[in-house]
Protein backbone atom coordinates (compact mmCIF):
# COMPACT_ATOMS: atom_id res chain seq x y z
CA UNK A 1 0.00 0.00 0.00
CA UNK A 2 1.07 3.27 -1.55
CA UNK A 3 1.92 6.12 1.69
CA UNK A 4 -0.67 8.36 2.01
CA UNK A 5 0.41 12.09 0.51
CA UNK A 6 0.97 15.41 2.55
CA UNK A 7 -1.58 17.45 1.65
CA UNK A 8 -0.42 20.03 3.95
CA UNK A 9 1.69 20.56 7.64
CA UNK A 10 -1.57 21.84 8.88
CA UNK A 11 -4.82 21.20 9.94
CA UNK A 12 -7.78 22.53 7.84
CA UNK A 13 -10.37 24.69 10.12
CA UNK A 14 -13.51 23.61 8.72
CA UNK A 15 -17.08 24.65 10.03
CA UNK A 16 -19.49 21.76 9.91
CA UNK A 17 -23.04 21.63 10.21
CA UNK A 18 -25.34 19.51 12.63
CA UNK A 19 -26.72 16.34 11.60
CA UNK A 20 -24.18 16.53 7.74
CA UNK A 21 -21.97 13.66 7.16
CA UNK A 22 -18.13 14.29 5.59
CA UNK A 23 -15.82 12.09 4.29
CA UNK A 24 -11.90 12.86 5.12
CA UNK A 25 -9.40 12.48 2.47
CA UNK A 26 -7.48 9.69 4.09
CA UNK A 27 -4.98 9.29 0.81
CA UNK A 28 -4.10 12.74 0.72
CA UNK A 29 -4.51 13.22 -2.88
CA UNK A 30 -7.99 14.84 -3.04
CA UNK A 31 -8.38 17.94 -4.80
CA UNK A 32 -11.13 19.35 -2.47
CA UNK A 33 -8.72 18.82 0.66
CA UNK A 34 -10.01 18.23 3.62
CA UNK A 35 -12.74 15.99 1.90
CA UNK A 36 -12.74 13.00 -0.42
CA UNK A 37 -12.88 13.88 -4.30
CA UNK A 38 -12.48 9.82 -4.84
CA UNK A 39 -8.91 9.87 -5.66
CA UNK A 40 -8.02 7.08 -3.08
CA UNK A 41 -9.42 5.08 -5.76
CA UNK A 42 -7.08 2.11 -6.18
CA UNK A 43 -4.48 3.36 -3.76
CA UNK A 44 -5.74 1.20 -0.69
CA UNK A 45 -7.23 4.33 1.41
CA UNK A 46 -10.69 4.89 2.49
CA UNK A 47 -12.11 8.06 3.07
CA UNK A 48 -12.99 8.57 7.38
CA UNK A 49 -16.90 9.41 7.26
CA UNK A 50 -17.81 11.08 9.89
CA UNK A 51 -21.22 12.56 11.42
CA UNK A 52 -21.57 16.29 12.15
CA UNK A 53 -23.14 15.73 16.40
CA UNK A 54 -23.58 19.97 16.52
CA UNK A 55 -22.28 22.67 14.40
CA UNK A 56 -18.74 24.26 14.93
CA UNK A 57 -15.51 24.57 13.96
CA UNK A 58 -13.16 21.36 13.68
CA UNK A 59 -10.13 20.89 12.85
CA UNK A 60 -9.02 18.27 9.95
CA UNK A 61 -6.05 16.37 9.89
CA UNK A 62 -3.99 17.65 6.51
CA UNK A 63 -1.23 15.87 7.04
CA UNK A 64 -2.43 12.54 6.88
CA UNK A 65 -0.44 11.20 9.71
CA UNK A 66 -3.06 11.83 12.92
CA UNK A 67 -3.38 9.10 15.43
CA UNK A 68 -6.86 10.21 16.07
CA UNK A 69 -8.51 10.23 11.92
CA UNK A 70 -10.00 12.57 10.58
CA UNK A 71 -8.93 15.40 12.98
CA UNK A 72 -5.34 17.16 13.74
CA UNK A 73 -3.82 15.29 16.56
CA UNK A 74 -0.52 17.67 16.65
CA UNK A 75 1.77 14.73 14.52
CA UNK A 76 2.03 17.33 11.67
CA UNK A 77 4.69 19.38 14.25
CA UNK A 78 6.76 16.60 14.15
CA UNK A 79 6.79 15.66 10.64
S1 LIG B 1 -2.52 18.25 10.39
FE1 LIG B 1 -2.16 16.12 10.68
S2 LIG B 1 -1.88 15.94 12.82
FE2 LIG B 1 -2.20 18.07 12.52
Amino acid sequence: MPESVIAQRAPFAMEVEAGRKYAWCACGRSATQPLCDGSHKDTGFSPVIIKAERSETVYFCGCKRTGSAPFCDGTHKVL
